[in-house]
């Protein structure tokens, strides 16, 4: 296993031209962390029956467990779902054509987030009351505090499985969050950010465009243009 995620990784440092700064360390060898960004696009067609070793899933999974969260609260709550009658399940729950991408794919993970999650044990004393009356005060509502938190592993995950030679599709598209807690044993009171769609690409993506820098990045105050560029 280590050797395939090797030669991936060596592909992936060619194509990208690795440099010494910026490496992200894979078994033994490495990529740039631009050359991964660059290379995840949200995929829509899958090479069906090519599955995702289970120790590659749990090697992405702890890498994602290290994304920052406030107050290191930790609200994500991570449902992987990959035999066939979790995928029926969760297909059903899905809007549009994304059925299709949970059932095709290797697996789905889906992004839950607890409204209400403990503090963690070495949390400072002040933590509880800056989560009631800072962090869930400025939220809409709890849930919305929470997902905001997850969509921050849910781009580490992103980025980890792009990493792996893996490609990914996320989904907001579901047709309610009951339908997925549903499907997947959530409690009532979570919330859910999304559904990630995992596997192999049936062929290259394409880079989808983004706005220019000019329009949407500023520099002290919304609408001084952050250079000259
Ligand atoms: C939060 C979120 C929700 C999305 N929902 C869906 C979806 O329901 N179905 C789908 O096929 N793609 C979905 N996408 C994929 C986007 O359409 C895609 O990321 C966007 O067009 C940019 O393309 P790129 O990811 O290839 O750069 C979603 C992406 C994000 C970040």
């Amino acid at each position: 296993m280590t050797c395939f995620l090797q030669v991936l990784a060596c592909l992936a440092g060619v194509v990208f031209g690795a440099s010494a700064d910026c490496m992200v360390e894979i078994g033994d060898s490495t990529l740039t962390l631009e050359g991964i960004i660059s290379k995840r696009f949200a995929n829509k067609e899958w090479q069906e029956n090519r599955t995702v070793p289970d120790e590659m899933i749990r090697q992405m999974l702890e890498y994602v467990l290290k994304a920052p969260s406030a107050l290191n609260t930790q609200p994500g709550r991570l449902i992987i779902v990959d035999t066939k009658e979790g995928k029926e399940r969760l297909a059903a729950a899905m809007h549009g054509p994304n059925p299709d991408h949970v059932l095709s794919s290797s697996f789905s993970v889906v992004f839950a987030a607890d409204p209400d999650p403990p503090l963690p044990a070495d949390a400072p004393d002040f933590a509880a009351r800056v989560l009631k009356e800072v962090s869930l005060h400025q939220a809409c509502s709890p849930r919305a505090w929470a997902e905001k938190q997850v969509m921050l592993q849910v781009a580490y995950f992103l980025l980890e499985a792009t990493a792996h030679g893996l490609n990914t599709n996320p989904m907001e598209g579901f047709k309610s969050p009951a339908a997925v807690r549903e499907a997947v044993g959530l409690p009532d009171n979570h919330g859910v950010a999304v559904v990630v769609a995992v596997g192999y690409a049936k062929q290259a993506g394409f880079q989808a465009s983004r706005r220019p820098l000019k329009e949407v990045c500023f520099r002290g105050r919304f609408g001084t243009p952050f250079g000259s560029v």
